[in-house]
């Protein structure tokens, strides 16, 4: 199913100049990006992007570090896009984080994950209208998207 999901380069991720590897893993991935854009989120709006978490004794510290500096906000579109981006991006913290997956790859940190993803419908929903209005999220055709998600043998004509 088509779904959509926010996902956030955190901090970390736009100083250590990762942005463009990680964008690559959801292109090479064949998700498509909807909608972005690159801000300093301030602490009350991390503090309603984490509110699920507001009495956890870690809130303060993760609202701390999503508004610490720019991030690049994205909506991205894809058939089952928040539990597949969930398995890129990789567990929570970095040490049970797998090679191959972005946290896996890239963090060796508790505190610096790098990465936000919706995990889901729900939270994907409320994610995304914190960030974007509608007439922010852009639609149109993947010229490829035949050959992704599941197309039907006679929807791909060389069959
Ligand atoms: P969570 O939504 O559980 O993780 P994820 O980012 O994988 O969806 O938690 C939000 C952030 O809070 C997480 O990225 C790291 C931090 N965190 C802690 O610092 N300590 C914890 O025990 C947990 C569960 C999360
Ligand atoms: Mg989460």
């Amino acid at each position: 199913m088509t779904e959509r999901t926010l996902i956030i380069l955190k901090p970390d991720a736009l100083q250590r100049s990762l942005a463009g590897e990680i964008i690559s893993r959801f292109e090479e991935k064949g998700f498509k990006l909807v909608a972005s854009k690159l801000k300093c989120i301030s602490k009350n709006l991390a503090a309603m992007h984490y509110a699920v978490h507001n009495d956890q004794p870690f809130f303060d510290r993760i609202c701390d570090y999503l508004s610490s500096s720019a991030s690049l906000i994205m909506v991205w579109e894809g058939n089952e896009i928040i539990a597949l981006s969930r398995k890129l991006i990789g567990a929570t913290f970095a040490k049970d984080a797998q090679p191959g997956t972005i946290r896996g790859d890239f963090s060796c940190s508790e505190r610096f994950n790098l990465v936000h993803g919706s995990d889901s419908v729900e939270s994907s929903n409320y994610e995304i209208g914190l960030y974007f209005n509608a007439d922010e999220i852009t639609e149109y055709e993947l010229g490829n998207a035949r050959w992704l998600a599941d197309a039907k043998p006679s929807e791909i004509n060389i069959f």
